[in-house]
């Protein structure tokens, strides 16, 4: 090894000792007759000091180093005067005094320093990932991961269950996602698609008698991409025989808090965990995945809209809309265009408007002119008394009403309950509020498709109590499906399956696959049911997201080595890239627009 300790493990004890140090330079900075280097490695940082007399050659190599020079440095560690030692560095109270300096290799101005946090723009980083990485927020996100998924292993491995890997090369899968697919060169015209999801795998080895499986696996999705999505992603994937769903939930619940626990043990995680139906979930925040740490409830107003004397109100309840509503406690004080930016803010989540009600008294014992609203005139005082009692709102405070169709309600609301947290300075990040959320529907209707969707995936158990209504009334069934939240994000779902053929058949033929197509896409897990498949369920959570939030940023690439683009691109290595007219030739391919063909024979 060319050195003896990581820069960042020297400490009081070690002064007198002769050592040698690698890594990078961190900062030089030269004080005339001392060149002072705070030299950096995985570990951490120390501070060289270089002097002209006692060691020219050492002193004329550290006169020529600049940032990100890789060196090797051997010298003495001693202990720092009490003026100058540096308690904000783990190191800070000794330096080592260099009897030799070498480079072991230059390095060119980097595109952005390591050594300040500042706000470098995020392409370039991921352009330079290579030296994004030296910086110690991002060394330590990568840290985390590592320990996390170690943590993950050790928890499951301790509870019986078996990493068992599963192909990355499968047939089509119905995650919900466009499917990445692969041209196989020995079958023309065939494709492989990535796995969305190990699920059909997970489920056939739970038929295989492995009983209790999961796997660190690599998921693929093509999909629009947001702050806490990235087309390849890593999952904790599990699946467990003759399982129900407190078991499911019960190890869910010590895996996140004993991992929360282990490191980030200064958060809060609060338990038991807060469950919720879905029901309940949309009901009181509009989400399946509310941020539990504040209230800011929702209320339902629309049974005084249905007779309200405003033509919106009412004819949105006519035509089977809702009307709810939120408080900002201590709104009635904003200006016109504050409580318009709100309205604006609706509109981009597909909201014609919104309603408001500023209150400057108890809305109990509201007059006119106690009441501040664009729609008092229509509405009247006293179903503005009504809605602001509905709502629980006080002297002060400001009612927000979104009406029409249910879901975009829903949105438009828990759009506004975020923001207004945000506002009011609600959001505790010394918390980490998980929760689950129980009983989803099993399908939902999709008005373009005109046919119902699983809101799971197909697999996914309907509850028996609801089976007969599977046929009759599919909205109303609701699924043995439940998802993992924490504060604010979905952290996971999961479900307990079908296992019978039968019943996955009925399942089929409601989302709109018949037996013909059942058996040609989904045969081989149709077939094995047949064969002695046990109950079971599962689980999966996103590796990502979780790390994301025990590193406290909300974007998911923050934790990510080489994460791609929100187009799906990496800027580094340039990919995704044309191919050679050669290889797609062998994989029996022709590119429709002859541009990029013409690239691809450059390439
Ligand atoms: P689901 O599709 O809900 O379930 O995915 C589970 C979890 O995976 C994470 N996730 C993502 N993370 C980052 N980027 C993405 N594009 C992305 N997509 C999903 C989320 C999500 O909650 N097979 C089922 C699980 C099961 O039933 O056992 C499944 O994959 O955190």
């Amino acid at each position: 090894m060319l050195k003896s300790h990581g820069c960042g493990a020297l400490r009081a004890e070690h002064a007198g000792q002769t050592v040698s140090l690698a890594g990078w330079v961190h900062r030089r900075r030269d004080h005339g007759q001392l060149i002072f280097i705070d030299l950096r490695d995985r570990d951490g940082l120390v501070q060289i000091v270089v002097r002209p007399d006692d060691h020219p050659d050492a002193y004329a190599a550290a006169n020529d180093v600049r940032g990100e020079y890789v060196l090797r440095v051997e010298g003495e560690v001693v202990e720092r005067s009490d003026a100058t030692r540096n308690p904000n560095l783990p190191t800070g109270d000794v330096e080592v005094v260099a009897t030799s300096v070498h480079v072991l290799n230059a390095a060119k101005t980097p595109p952005f320093s390591v050594s300040e946090d500042d706000d470098v723009n995020e392409l370039v980083r991921m352009q330079y990932r290579y030296i994004d990485l030296r910086r110690p927020t991002m060394i330590a996100a990568l840290e985390l991961r590592h320990r996390l998924n170690q943590f993950i292993r050790d928890f499951m491995t301790e509870r019986g269950f078996l990493e068992v890997e599963t192909p990355i090369l499968v047939a089509a899968t119905p995650e919900g996602a466009r499917d990445y697919v692969v041209p196989s060169r020995l079958t023309p015209g065939a494709f492989y698609a990535l796995p969305q999801a190990p699920q059909q795998f997970k489920q056939l080895l739970m038929v295989a008698g492995v009983e209790r499986y999961f796997q660190i696996a690599r998921c693929f999705r093509d999909e629009d991409l947001r702050a806490d999505r990235q087309p390849e992603f890593v999952q904790l994937d599990l699946e467990w025989s003759f399982c129900e769903e407190e078991d499911i939930l019960g190890l869910l619940e010590e895996l996140f808090s004993q991992a929360a626990a282990a490191l980030r043990p200064d958060l809060t995680v609060p338990r038991p965990f807060p469950r919720l139906t879905w029901q309940e979930a949309m009901e009181r925040y509009g989400s399946d995945k509310p941020d539990l740490r504040y209230g800011l409830e929702l209320s339902d107003c629309s049974d005084i809209a249905e007779t309200s004397g405003f033509g919106v109100f009412s004819s949105t309840i006519a035509n089977d809309g809702r009307v709810r509503g939120i408080v900002m406690p201590g709104g009635a004080s904003l200006s016109r265009r504050d409580v318009d930016g709100f309205t604006n803010l609706a509109k981009t989540m597909g909201a014609p408007g919104l309603v408001s009600l500023q209150f400057s008294a108890d809305p109990a014992a509201a007059t006119e002119d106690d009441v501040r609203s664009p729609v008092l005139r229509h509405l009247g005082i006293a179903d503005a008394r009504r809605i602001g009692e509905r709502c629980g709102a006080s002297a002060g405070d400001l009612v927000l009403l979104a009406a029409g169709e249910a879901g975009m309600v829903s949105t438009v609301l828990d759009g506004i309950r975020r923001e207004l947290a945000r506002r009011l300075d609600l959001i505790d990040d010394t918390i980490l509020n998980f929760g689950f959320i129980t009983d989803f529907p099993l399908v939902e209707w999709d008005d373009d498709g005109q046919r119902w969707d699983a809101l799971h995936h197909p697999f996914t158990a309907p509850n028996e109590a609801d089976a007969a209504l599977l046929d009759s009334d599919p909205a109303n069934v609701r699924a043995r499906a439940y998802d993992a939240i924490c504060n604010g994000f979905e952290l996971g779902s999961g479900s307990i399956r079908i296992h019978q053929r039968d019943l996955q058949l009925q399942v089929f033929e409601l989302l709109g696959i018949d037996a013909k197509e059942a058996q040609q896409r989904f045969g081989h897990m149709l077939d094995a049911f047949e064969y002695g498949a046990p109950p079971h369920g599962g689980f999966a959570f996103g590796i990502d997201r979780v790390a994301m939030l025990l590193a406290g940023t909300e974007n998911i690439r923050e934790v990510i080595a080489f994460p791609k683009t929100m187009s799906a691109s990496d800027p580094m290595t340039g990919a995704p890239m044309p191919i050679a007219v050669e290889q797609l030739d062998e994989l029996h391919l022709l590119v429709q627009q002859a541009e990029s063909a013409d690239q691809s024979a450059g390439g």
